[in-house]
């Protein structure tokens, strides 16, 4: 069986002081949070304000990576390619999934590798959120940010394309919960996520 490895580092995961004291989460409750979908689904953004409302860590996977590799995302699929991010990210998932009461923001490829899936599917207490949004709303959001350039997997419009069909079911598949972020804004979204997961205290 594949577990989660004990975390040996923190210093990924924000420790910045929180305005709400940790919710601990009762029994049956999930005590980890991971954010899903393509790129530009708000996972990050998201994640942050959930993790504030929640006074629960944040930590984002693609600066995990960063952090361990010494790279930026872009510089590591162009200097070392994808094979290596991936086996990048496989190590850093099963790293911060040893943390308790913390958001975990993937990136968007993460889940196509069957490694990484059971090891979501096996860490006890984590419950994996898809947030859901048509692609030409997901390469809006992307192209309006500041490094939409540096974006590797943007690079071909056609191909990121296709990546987002295959990927939707493995997202919804993975998910215990699905929300369409479309007409919602980052606020909007974690209310109501605070709603599905926490239904009597949110
Ligand atoms: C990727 C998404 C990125 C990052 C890398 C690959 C993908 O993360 O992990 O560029 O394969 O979709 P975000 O989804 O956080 O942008």
């Amino acid at each position: 069986m594949i577990t989660a490895e004990p975390a040996a580092e923190l210093t990924a995961t924000e420790t910045m002081p929180r305005r709400t004291p940790t919710r601990r989460p009762a029994p049956g409750q999930p005590a980890r949070l991971v954010l899903t979908g393509f790129m530009g689904s708000g996972k990050t953004t998201i994640g942050r304000l959930l993790a504030d409302r929640l006074g629960w860590a944040f930590t984002d996977l693609d600066t995990e990576i960063e952090r361990r590799c010494g790279l930026t995302v872009p510089q590591i699929f162009a200097q070392l390619g994808e094979a290596h991010f991936r086996r990048q990210e496989s190590a850093a998932l099963a790293s911060v999934l040893g943390h308790p009461r913390t958001v975990i923001a993937l990136g968007g490829g993460a889940p196509e590798d069957l490694g990484n899936r059971l090891l979501l599917e096996q860490t006890p207490a984590t419950a994996v959120v898809y947030l859901a949004a048509p692609f030409a709303t997901l390469l809006d959001r992307c192209l309006q940010q500041p490094n939409a350039i540096e974006r590797p997997v943007l690079a071909d419009r056609q191909k990121a394309e296709q990546r987002f069909n295959s990927r939707q079911r493995i997202y919804q598949r993975i998910a215990a919960h699905t929300l369409e972020t479309s007409s919602m804004s980052p606020e909007q979204t974690v209310e109501a996520l605070l709603h599905q997961l926490f239904p009597k205290s949110a």
